[in-house]
Order: C-alpha cells, then structure tokens, then sequence
C-alpha cells in the first residue's frame, strides 16, 4: 500500500468505527468510540486492551495513567510515541461494570464484545503493515498468541504472527498497581521489554 492508501484505510476505518451500532448495543458498553492515534506509516505497532474512562474522555488510546507510563518509559528510550507508533486497542469502545450512582469501573471486554469488534484490529493491522506489534498486558497477548499464551512466564519475547513480530509484554496498569505494593521489578520488566523493541525499531529521535 502506498502512503497514501494507508491514510486512506485508516481514515475509512475510523468512520466505520465511529459508525459501528451493534459496538454499541452491547450491554456494559459505551457509547462513544475511541479512535486510533499515532502514525499509519510507523513500522510499529502498540495494541492494548480496550479505552478506559481517560480515554474515553479524550477519545484516544492510552491518555491515562497507564498511557502516561508508556509514554514516558518509551520516551526515555528516545521514540517520539505518535511518529514512531500507531497506537490502538482491540476494542475501540470502554466495557465497563457500572457501580452505584452513575459511577463506571473500567472491565475488561468480553468475548462477544471482541467478537463484534476484531474486524477494525485486523483491518488497521493489514493497512499499517507494522514490522513490530508490542502487545500490552495479556489480553492483547492472547489475542495474538492464543487463550494458553501466560504472559508472566513468556512475555519479552519475540513470536511471529503472520509474519508480523510480536513481543507481549504487561500491562502499563498492571505496572502500576505493581509499583503501588512494592512489586518494584515489575517496572524494571516493563523497560527491559520494551527496550527489545530496539533491535527492530530504531527510535527516530535517537536515530
Ligand atoms: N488500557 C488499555 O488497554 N488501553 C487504553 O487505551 C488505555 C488503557
């Protein structure tokens, strides 16, 4: 696909998601859809598991806490996060568990609702062409590598899907909550992990 045709998918893409009913007659769904961001022309890819309520607010992946930690942690490693990635979820709307009042806490999709919404993954994925898919948390991983795929004792590795690298790796929310009871080498994985990055990406700030 030519530069041009790649933002030519996406943006088709985009409508289709911002137009996707049944995405949103699901029960413990929102309603507002959260867009891909980044670069369709980057060689690689960040996927996680579904918008929380940041991002739904903003309408983009990974603008919360957890996107805050990404962000920096690949930023220290000199990538400029929306030239060097295109960065989604595998599901573009929040599943959430709705609490007393009209408060919402963030679940993580179901099945069905993956089934409802896998086609835009699979379709971003074939117009972006990655070289590189960093999965977050084990979700994504899974969503990669098959439900048996343990993300604690295999994650940080390289695997090939479809001829597409992928390398799983936690959750930046897992990362925190880790952090939160003293589980301090969590934080030291995440970056080793992410650092693997490097030996098929160069970050372009760097380079
Ligand atoms: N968690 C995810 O999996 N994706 C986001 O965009 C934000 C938090």
């Amino acid at each position: 696909m030519s530069k041009n045709e790649k933002e030519e998918a996406i943006k088709n893409i985009i409508e289709d998601i911002a137009g996707c009913k049944p995405c949103r007659e699901l029960p413990d769904v929102g309603n507002i859809p959260v867009f891909p961001r980044g670069n369709p022309l980057a060689a690689a890819m960040l996927v996680g598991e579904g918008p929380g309520e940041q991002e739904e607010r903003q309408q983009k992946p990974f603008v919360g806490a957890a996107g805050k930690l990404l962000t920096e942690t690949l930023t220290n490693m000199g990538y400029d996060v929306n030239r060097d990635f295109y960065i989604t979820n595998i599901v573009k709307y929040r599943s959430y568990k709705a609490l007393p009042g009209s408060r919402k806490k963030n679940k993580p999709p179901t099945i069905r609702q993956i089934n409802v919404e896998h086609d835009f993954l699979e379709r971003e994925i074939a117009a972006v062409k990655p070289k590189l898919i960093t999965a977050l948390g084990a979700k994504a991983s899974q969503w990669f590598l098959g439900k048996d795929f343990k993300l604690t004792k295999e994650r940080g590795k390289f695997y090939n899907w479809h001829g597409i690298t992928i390398l799983p790796t936690f959750h930046p929310a897992a990362v925190i909550r880790a952090k939160a009871v003293g589980e301090e080498e969590r934080i030291r994985e995440f970056r080793d992990d992410l650092g693997k990055i490097r030996e098929v990406i160069k970050p372009s700030i760097a380079a």
